[in-house]
Order: C-alpha cells, then structure tokens, then sequence
C-alpha cells in the first residue's frame, strides 16, 4: 500500500523547511551543554540539541554545530583547537541560565560570568564544568566530521564523568532526581519526570 501520510523530499531545493520539520519529528532531543576553552584560558558556554551519546564502547558523544551570520559555532572551532570539550547535563534548575547561554555573544565573551554561573576545573580537560548542573562529562575530540552545508560534527570520547551524589542509587542514575531536560522545537521543552516503565519483552 502507498502511505497516506504528506511526502517532502528534503534534497530538492526550496520543498520544504527541513529544519522545522526535522527538528520537531525528532523528538525530544537530549541537550549537550558544551563547555570549551579559549587559548587565553578564557571559557565558552552554549547548548547543542543535535547532541546525543553514540556509544559506550569506546564511551563517545557527538554534538553538531552551524554557523552565526559571520563565523562558525564557536564551540565546535574550540574544541577543535583544544582537542577537548565538555558536557553539561541540563536539568530543570539550570534550563534558564541554559537558555541564556545560546545567546551569540561575541567569540570572547565568558557565558558564565554573563549568566551568573559557577565553573569548575576538570581532571583531564581545560575546558570548563558548570558547578550548577547535576552532572559533566570530560570529553577528548576524537574526530571532527564536515557534513556539508557548514555543519561540522564533533565527537568525543568521555574521559571523567562527574555526578551529584544525590542523583545516584547505587550504580545506577535515578532520574527522577536527575530531573533533565530535553528539546522539542522553537521555544519548547520537556521534562523527564513523570517517566513510565516498559519491561522487555
Ligand atoms: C536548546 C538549544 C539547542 C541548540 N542546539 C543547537 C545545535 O544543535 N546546533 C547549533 O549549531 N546551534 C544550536 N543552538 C544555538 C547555539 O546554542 C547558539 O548559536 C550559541 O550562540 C552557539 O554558541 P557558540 O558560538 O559559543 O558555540 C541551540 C540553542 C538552544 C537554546
């Protein structure tokens, strides 16, 4: 049977919106919150929601970046020149300061000074930890990939992870005090907590 569903056909130029469409099908997306350093030592803060983890064998995360009107994504030109990065996970208490921090400032200026947040030192990377978020991961670029249309792939292996005691049972994440959040498109977002449970079958 043929689909009875609306048809676009994202490679021919000028069909559709692919953005709009893609970024609200694909959803919820997790929110990688990329911490990258200068080489004056100067810090960079921003939220990347073409992020996810891809792999934990070797432990590896991604996140994709675009251009500004005049330059490419800061983020992903640090982390490049630095060869590392981290990841901020974004909870509910931090998702304003989050927010604020996607503001295209100008490549020198410090996001936590600007927002109001705390940054701490990693054990293997120079790039900074967001103190306020409920976790970090300190990530080694592995490769970074050009897509085209001047997107540019980052990936990293996470070296350190560091995790608020409190969202611990054990060995294993209680996300219900995790609380993180995730993208859907435009300005929304959504929570994790209430989750429901699915046995395999
Ligand atoms: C929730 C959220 C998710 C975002 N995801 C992306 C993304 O995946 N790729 C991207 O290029 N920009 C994304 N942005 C926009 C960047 O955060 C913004 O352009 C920021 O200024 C980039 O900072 P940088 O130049 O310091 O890297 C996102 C913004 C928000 C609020």
């Amino acid at each position: 049977m043929s689909l009875p569903k609306l048809v676009f056909r994202l490679n021919e130029e000028g069909e559709y919106d692919g953005y709009k469409l893609l970024s609200g099908l694909v959803v919820p997306r997790p929110i990688g919150w990329i911490g990258t350093v200068r080489q004056n030592g100067t810090y960079n803060l921003a939220p990347f929601s073409f992020f996810n983890l891809v792999a934990v064998d070797p432990p590896t995360v991604i996140f994709s970046g675009g251009r500004h009107l005049d330059r490419p994504k800061d983020s992903v030109v640090l982390a490049e020149e630095a060869g590392e990065f981290t990841v901020n996970i974004v909870s509910e208490d931090v998702v304003e300061a989050m927010n604020n921090t996607s503001v295209g400032y100008d490549a020198d200026v410090d996001e936590f000074e600007v927002v109001g947040l705390t940054s701490a030192t990693g054990l293997t990377v120079r790039a900074p930890l967001v103190v306020e978020s409920p976790a970090n991961l300190e990530c080694r670029v592995t490769r970074v990939v050009d897509i085209g249309g001047a997107n540019r792939v980052v990936f990293g292996e996470v070296l350190v992870v560091h995790v608020r005691p409190d969202v611990l049972d054990g060995t294993r994440v209680n996300t219900d005090v995790l609380r993180a959040v995730g993208r859907l498109a435009g300005p929304s977002f959504v929570r994790t907590v209430p989750k429901f449970d699915l046995e395999r079958p």
